[in-house]
C-alpha cells in the first residue's frame, strides 16, 4: 500500500510508521489521519508485525499538531467530524493488540502529543517538547488530550498544561510520568529499536492480555479489572507459548515464542 504522508519500514517483526510532512512539521491533516488509520489496520492484520513504532520525519518534530490551516477553514459540523476521526484513530492505537511505541524525536504538540499519549510506551529525545498549545489558537484539544493527559497525570497538571498551552521539556515529561524514558537524540533510534525488538520476542497472547487488562482496567472498577485479568491469564495458559516459556525456564534455555 502506498502513502502520500507516511513512510513505512519493517525490521524483522517491528513496523515503523513515520509521519512524513517535514515541511509542515508533520502536522496531521485529514489525509494523514486517514493514512495513519489505514496503516494501523494493516499493521494489526499483518501476522509478521508484532510491534509498531510511531515517529516523525525530519530533525525538528514528532508531530506539531493537527493541521492549523485545515482547522481554520472548518465549520462546527466539520470540526465535530474531525475531532471524531482523530479520537477514533487515537482509540484504535491505544486499543491495538500489538504494542505501539512512540519515538518522540522533537515537538509533540497538540494532536502530536495526543498521538503520543495514545501509544503504549513513549521514548523521547532530550530535545523533544511536549504540550497542548490549542488554547493559544482559541481552541482546545480535540483528539482525546484532555482525557488521556488527565488520566496520566491528574487534574492539577492536566489543567496547567491545557490552560497555559506552554510546552514542557522532555525531562519534565519524564518526571511527570508522561514519557517512559528520555535519551540523547542520537540514542533515540537504537533505544527504541532495542525496546521494540524485545517486545517483538514476547508471547503475543501474553502481550495482548496485558495491553487489554491494563487499558480496560484503567477504566474499570477493581473487580471488573481482576475478572478480566483472570480470563486473559487463563487464555495465555492455553497456548503453546506458555508451554515453551515454562519449559525453557525449567530447562535453563531462552524461549522462542511462536504466537501459538
Ligand atoms: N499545522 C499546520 N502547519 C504547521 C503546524 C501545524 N500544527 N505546525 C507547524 N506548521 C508549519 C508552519 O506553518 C510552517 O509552514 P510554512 O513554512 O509553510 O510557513 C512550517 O510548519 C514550519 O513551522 P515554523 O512555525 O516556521 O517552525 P518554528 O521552528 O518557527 O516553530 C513550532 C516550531 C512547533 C513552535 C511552531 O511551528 C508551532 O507553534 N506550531 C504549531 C503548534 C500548535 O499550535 N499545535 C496545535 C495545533 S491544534
Amino acid at each position: 500500500m502506498s502513502y502520500e504522508n507516511l513512510l513505512i519500514s519493517d525490521r524483522e517483526a517491528v513496523r515503523t510508521i513515520t509521519v512524513n510532512r517535514p515541511d509542515k512539521l508533520n502536522a496531521l491533516n485529514r489525509r494523514t489521519l486517514s493514512e495513519l488509520d489505514r496503516a494501523m489496520t494493516e499493521a494489526g492484520r499483518d501476522e509478521k508485525v508484532r510491534v509498531v513504532v510511531l515517529t516523525g520525519s525530519g530533525e525538528k518534530a514528532f508531530v506539531a499538531g493537527a493541521d492549523i490551516a485545515e482547522i481554520r477553514e472548518q465549520t462546527a459540523v466539520e470540526a465535530r467530524a474531525f475531532s471524531a476521526i482523530g479520537q477514533d484513530l487515537m482509540s484504535r492505537i491505544q486499543g491495538s493488540g500489538k504494542p505501539v511505541v512512540a519515538a518522540i524525536n522533537g515537538f509533540a504538540l497538540g494532536g502530536g502529543m495526543e498521538l503520543a499519549l495514545s501509544c503504549h510506551l513513549r521514548i523521547a529525545s532530550s530535545k523533544a517538547r511536549l504540550g497542548l498549545p490549542e488554547i493559544k489558537l482559541g481552541i482546545m484539544p480535540g483528539f482525546g488530550g484532555t482525557q488521556r493527559l488527565l488520566r496520566l497525570v491528574g487534574t492539577t497538571r492536566a489543567l496547567e498544561m491545557a490552560l497555559t498551552g506552554e510546552p514542557i521539556q522532555a525531562g519534565r515529561a519524564e518526571q511527570l510520568g508522561i514519557v517512559n524514558r528520555v535519551v540523547e537524540p542520537d540514542a533515540l533510534e537504537p533505544t527504541v529499536g532495542e525496546l521494540a525488538g524485545q517486545l517483538a520476542k514476547a508471547a503475543p497472547e501474553a502481550v495482548r492480555g496485558i495491553l487489554q487488562a491494563v487499558n480496560q482496567g484503567a477504566e474499570s472498577d477493581l473487580q471488573t479489572g481482576l475478572a478480566l485479568e483472570t480470563a486473559r491469564f487463563a487464555l495465555c495458559c492455553s497456548t503453546e507459548d506458555m508451554k515453551e516459556g515454562t519449559s525453557a525456564f525449567l530447562e535453563k534455555r531462552t524461549p522462542t515464542f511462536r504466537g501459538r
